[in-house]
């Protein structure tokens, strides 16, 4: 399996979702560990598994189930990818984008990512939605950027900008929606690593020193591959655990209970997506 992905393949596995749906998305959202209940709140939904659609990378994460909901939601058409691929699950950057690059090809132009994270900032709890400001990329700044490799001119430059990778307008709205449901959203610097282990208390350190306010395992990649084709991005994180390098003796990181406080931030999601979604022109 090569490391890149081509144009071709891309535009296969479009192709095949083109022809099991009937809608034209134009909005994406990516759900992310514990967080597919989102897909509910499609109405009118077509799925497709991702697990039939050419070159698509199969999720082997528990909570990751594999399928692209079609719908519509807020009254637009969206289209939902229910169970992401990560880079630790041995997968290529080319592989862990091909969903953000079949997007493009299907008409999307806005994106909504979703994670579930680990919160360094203090003064998160458990449970809190965070809106992405601005990511660290980890493993991109140190070579696995996911435009390593030829450059498709067809999606963007070689030397994409990435001043304001995720959209000041659609965070304005995005905190008008909360706040009119009667809840606050965090907003703050994401630090995506590799994983699958969690962190030292030595790296969460580092990363609470160099300003990240949660740490993850996902989205960054998606993020790059968006915004090098000007997607508009929103990004989410649901704080599932606190990251701090101090914790209480024997208490140790499971991802049973990442799933867990996922479960219980949901709704709040739904009325975040959804709400920003349905008041897309406020954005505009
Ligand atoms: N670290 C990294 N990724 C995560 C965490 C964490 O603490 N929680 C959920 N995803």
């Amino acid at each position: 399996m090569s490391e890149f992905i081509t144009h071709e393949q891309i535009v296969n596995a479009a192709d095949f979702v083109r022809g099991h749906i009937s809608h034209r998305p134009t909005v994406g959202l990516i759900l992310g560990s514990g967080l597919g209940a989102l897909a509910d709140a499609i109405e009118t939904p077509e799925i497709v598994a991702t697990a039939d659609v050419p070159h698509w990378p199969v999720s082997t994460v528990q909570g990751h189930s594999g399928r692209l909901v079609s719908g519509s939601m807020g009254g637009q058409t969206a289209l939902v990818l229910q169970g992401r691929t990560h880079f630790y699950e041995g997968y290529s950057m080319g592989h862990v984008t091909l969903p953000i690059r079949v997007m493009i090809e299907l008409g999307i132009r806005t994106l909504i990512v979703t994670n579930a994270a680990g919160g360094l900032n203090p003064d998160y709890e458990p449970g809190d939605l965070m809106l992405i400001r601005d990511h660290i990329n980890f493993p991109g700044m140190a070579g696995n950027n996911p435009l390593r490799g030829p450059n498709d001119e067809n999606y963007g430059p070689r030397f994409p900008d990435m001043t304001a990778p995720y959209d000041p307008a659609l965070r304005a709205l995005a905190h008008r929606v909360a706040a009119d449901d009667g809840f606050v959203l965090r907003e703050g610097v994401y630090a995506y690593v590799g994983g699958p282990s969690f962190e030292t208390p030595a790296e969460l350190r580092f990363l609470q020193r160099i300003g990240a306010d949660a740490v993850g395992m996902s989205t960054a990649p998606e993020v790059v591959v968006a915004r090098h084709a000007g997607v508009r991005v929103l990004g989410i994180s649901t704080i599932a655990n606190l990251a701090l390098p101090d914790p209480k003796a024997g208490v140790t990181q499971t991802h049973q209970e990442v799933l867990a406080m996922c479960a219980r931030a949901v709704p709040r999601l739904v009325a975040v997506a959804s709400g920003v979604v349905g008041r897309l022109a406020e954005a505009a």
